[in-house]
C-alpha cells in the first residue's frame, strides 16, 4: 500500500456495503451491455453454422479472418479480392482449416452467383465500404464492415439508410465497443463515479515513420484491373491510407477509434471542433501526416474539453484515452499493458483501493485497471467479473465479431450498429474540415442524425 492511500480518508461504505453497492450499479450497466461469446448457443456443435463471405482480405482482412476461425459455427462460402496475391494468401489460410471457398475478384458477381450466405465481412479500403455494404445489404445480407464507415459523410449516411430500408444488421469495426476492459471503465466512471466530474478527456495515436507499402516482384496487379477497380498505380492501390480518394486520412484511420470512445463515455458527439494539422513530413502524399485537435462537449450541462493528436513520424507516447474528473483520472488503451486509475489525493478513498494492484507509472502510484476482482459480498469473487476476464483475453476483434455473430443468431444488441458509427465519423471527418477552414467547426445536434 503506497503512501497516498493510506494517508486518505475511507469512504463512508464499509467493504461490504460498497461492494453490494459497487455490484447493484454495476447490474444495472450490464443491462444494456451488448452480447459477447456468452450469448453463444452453449456449446460448438450447438451453433447454427453462419456462412460468410469476405471481402478483402488484405492486413486487417487476414487479421479478422483468423480471429474468425476461432468462432466456433463460423464457415466461409467465398472470399472476394481483386488483388491474385491476397485471393490465394487467404484461400490458403482457410484450406488450412478445411474450408475451401470459391474465389472473387469482384463483389457483384461473388453476389450474383452466391445465394445461401448470411453475411459478408468488409476489410476493403474505406472508400469502397459504402458501395460494398450496400450492396451487400440489398442482397440479404448482414454485414461487418471495417471502420472507417466511408471516407465521405454521405458514404456513411448511405450504409445507415441502407441498414434501415432492409433491416439487416450492420456492425461497424470500432472494435473497443465490444472490449470488457473498456466496459469495465465505463462502468466505473459512470456508476461507480471513481473520476467524481469529468472535466476534460485526452488521447492520442503516435506511430513511428511510415516506409511505403510494397509488394512481391512478379504479383503486380495488372494495369486494367488496376483502372477497372479505380486505382492509377500499384503505389496508390497498396498506400491508399494516404490518398484524399480512398481515405479519410489519419483522424479517420486512427481517430475514428479513440473519438470514437470519447463520445461513448461522454455519452454525447461534441459540440464544437477546432484542428491544425498538415501534410509536414511526407512529400508524395495527399493526406495530413499530423493532426491536433481539440474537442468541446458539452456534459450534464457543463463544458468537457478534450486534445486528441495523431502523428505518423514518432511513436512517442504510444495510443490512448485519458478521462480526467475532478477526483480522479483513468487511462485506458487497447494495449493491455496501459490501464490505469490515479485518484486525486484529497479525493474520497475507495475500501478496495485496499485489494487492488498498486504501480508505479508517469511518476505516481496508481490503480491496475483490472477486470475479474471484483468481490461478492461474502467475499467471493463475482462469475460475472470471472467471465469478463476470461472474454477479455481474446483479441479485440474477436470479441467485435461475436457480438456481431450472437446478434444474427441470438437479436443480442450489436455494440457498434451504424448510427453510433455515424456520430464519430462526422466527429472525425468534419475535424478535417477544421484544418482545412483554419477554424472553430461548430456542430449542429441534427448534423449527428440520418
Ligand atoms: N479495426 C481495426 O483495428 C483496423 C485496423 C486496420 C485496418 N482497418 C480497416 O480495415 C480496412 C482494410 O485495411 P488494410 O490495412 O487491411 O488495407 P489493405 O490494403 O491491406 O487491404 C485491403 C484489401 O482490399 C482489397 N481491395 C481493394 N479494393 C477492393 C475492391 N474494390 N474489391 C475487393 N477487394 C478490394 C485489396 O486488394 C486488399 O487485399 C480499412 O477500412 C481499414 O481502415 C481496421
Amino acid at each position: 500500500m503506497n503512501d497516498v492511500f493510506r494517508a486518505s480518508s475511507v469512504s463512508g461504505l464499509n467493504r461490504r456495503e460498497f461492494l453490494t453497492a459497487a455490484a447493484a450499479a454495476s447490474a444495472g450497466l450490464m443491462m444494456t451491455r451488448p452480447g459477447w461469446a456468452q450469448e453463444q448457443a452453449g456449446s460448438a456443435d450447438k451453433v447454427d453454422e453462419l456462412r460468410i463471405a469476405f471481402i478483402g482480405p488484405g492486413s486487417q482482412g487476414r487479421n479478422l479472418l483468423t480471429q474468425c476461425l476461432k468462432i466456433p459455427g463460423i464457415r466461409f462460402a467465398a472470399i472476394c479480392d481483386i488483388w491474385p496475391y491476397h485471393q490465394e494468401y487467404a484461400a490458403n489460410i482457410l484450406k488450412k482449416y478445411d474450408q475451401i471457398v470459391k474465389v472473387y475478384a469482384d463483389y457483384q458477381e461473388l453476389l450474383a452467383h452466391e445465394k445461401d450466405l448470411d453475411a459478408a465481412i468488409i476489410a476493403t479500403p474505406d472508400w469502397v465500404h459504402a458501395e460494398q455494404t450496400v450492396a451487400c445489404m440489398k442482397a440479404g445480407l448482414h454485414v461487418y464492415c471495417e471502420k472507417e464507415m466511408a471516407n465521405t459523410l454521405e458514404g456513411c449516411r448511405q450504409m445507415v439508410q441502407a441498414a434501415r430500408d432492409t433491416g439487416k444488421l450492420l456492425q461497424i469495426g470500432h472494435q473497443r465497443r465490444s472490449n470488457p476492459r473498456y466496459w469495465h471503465a465505463l462502468k466505473m466512471i459512470k456508476n461507480d463515479r471513481i473520476l467524481g466530474r469529468v472535466t476534460h478527456v485526452n488521447g492520442q495515436w503516435n506511430r513511428s515513420r511510415r516506409f511505403d507499402l510494397g509488394w512481391p516482384e512478379g504479383r503486380e496487379l495488372d494495369d486494367a484491373s488496376l483502372k477497372k477497380y479505380g486505382y492509377d498505380t500499384m503505389d496508390r492501390f497498396r498506400n491508399w491510407r494516404w490518398y484524399k480518394q480512398y481515405s479519410g486520412g489519419p483522424m479517420a484511420d486512427l481517430g475514428s477509434h479513440q473519438i470514437d470512445v470519447f463520445n461513448w463515455f461522454l455519452e454525447a458527439p461534441p459540440t464544437a471542433v477546432q484542428a491544425s494539422g498538415g501534410l509536414d513530413n511526407y512529400d508524395d502524399r495527399e493526406w495530413y501526416d499530423n493532426v491536433l485537435a481539440l474537442y468541446e462537449y458539452k456534459v450534464g450541462g457543463k463544458k468537457v474539453r478534450g486534445f486528441y493528436q495523431v502523428l505518423n513520424t514518432t511513436s512517442h507516447g504510444g495510443f490512448f484515452e485519458t478521462f480526467m474528473g475532478d477526483e480522479g483520472s483513468l487511462v485506458i488503451s487497447e494495449d493491455t499493458r496501459r490501464g490505469f486509475i490515479f485518484r486525486e489525493q484529497e479525493a474520497k478513498r475507495r475500501e478496495w483501493e485496499d485489494e487492488a494492484s498498486m504501480v508505479e507509472t508517469m511518476g505516481r502510484d496508481a490503480i491496475e485497471l483490472k477486470i475479474g476482482e471484483t468481490l461478492r459480498p461474502d467475499g467471493t469473487k463475482d462469475p460475472e467479473g470471472q467471465r469478463l476476464l476470461e472474454e477479455s483475453q481474446k483479441p479485440p476483434h474477436q470479441l467485435h465479431m461475436e457480438n456481431f455473430f450472437n446478434a444474427i443468431r441470438h437479436g443480442t444488441p450489436l455494440s457498434c450498429p451504424p448510427e453510433v458509427a455515424y456520430e464519430t465519423a462526422v466527429s472525425v471527418l468534419r475535424a478535417n474540415d477544421a484544418v482545412e477552414a483554419g477554424c472553430r467547426v461548430e456542430f449542429k445536434p441534427e448534423e449527428f442524425k440520418v
